[in-house]
């Protein structure tokens, strides 16, 4: 993420943390459908989309508590803003809008992680879905794709969780079929 994060931070509904002793890791690991679950109900929080704050020009985010120790954010997209390609470092996740249309570019293809530095993508792989209000999706750990706010006036907020905690996002350019590694973040680039 490049753009200015309020420092605000609001808990999610539903995510107090549990007064009993701390479940192992497995115990707790939130599947790809729970995470689905939890940014939709999150979308429909009426209350909790509204304490986002906006900005014209920049993307603006709250983090959230996700189940299960999942990473989760609130995110405010101006129009005409979008993320670039890229992956989430091995994480799973899911996303679901809030309010406005967000459009998804995807790949249908896994990518080697490490050691190329540049890859010519084969016809046929190129995904597109349009996420309007209320419309959400699950994604695994391998998938590459870009999110933007293609409308001229509208912003648009979503929901997004990860599980694990994001490790770090590669960031790709792209050029026709011709996908490029630009940039390893890591998450103390986008606290
Ligand atoms: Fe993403």
């Amino acid at each position: 993420m490049s753009a200015t994060a309020p420092a605000t931070s609001v808990p999610a509904p539903g995510t107090e943390a549990s007064p009993t002793a701390a479940p192992t890791p497995a115990d707790t690991a939130p599947t790809a459908a729970e995470l689905l679950d939890f940014v939709r109900a999150t979308a429909a929080d009426a209350d909790l989309v509204a304490r986002l704050p906006l900005d014209p020009e920049n993307r603006t985010w709250v983090q959230l508590e996700g189940p299960g120790g999942s990473e989760a954010w609130l995110i405010g997209w101006p129009p005409g803003t979008g993320t670039g390609w890229h992956d989430h470092g091995g994480s799973q996740g899911a996303f679901a809008t809030a309010a406005g249309t967000l459009r998804e570019d995807s790949l249908a293809v896994r990518l080697p992680t490490e050691g190329w530095r540049t890859l010519e993508l084969e016809d046929g792989v190129d995904r597109y879905r349009a996420l309007s209000d209320g419309d959400g999706r699950a994604f695994g750990r391998h998938h590459v794709h870009q999110v933007l706010n293609e409308s001229g006036a509208e912003h648009a907020i979503s929901v997004h969780a990860y599980y694990p905690p994001l490790p770090l996002m590669r960031r790709y350019s792209r050029t026709g079929a011709l996908l490029r590694l630009e940039e390893v973040e890591r998450p103390e680039d986008w606290q």
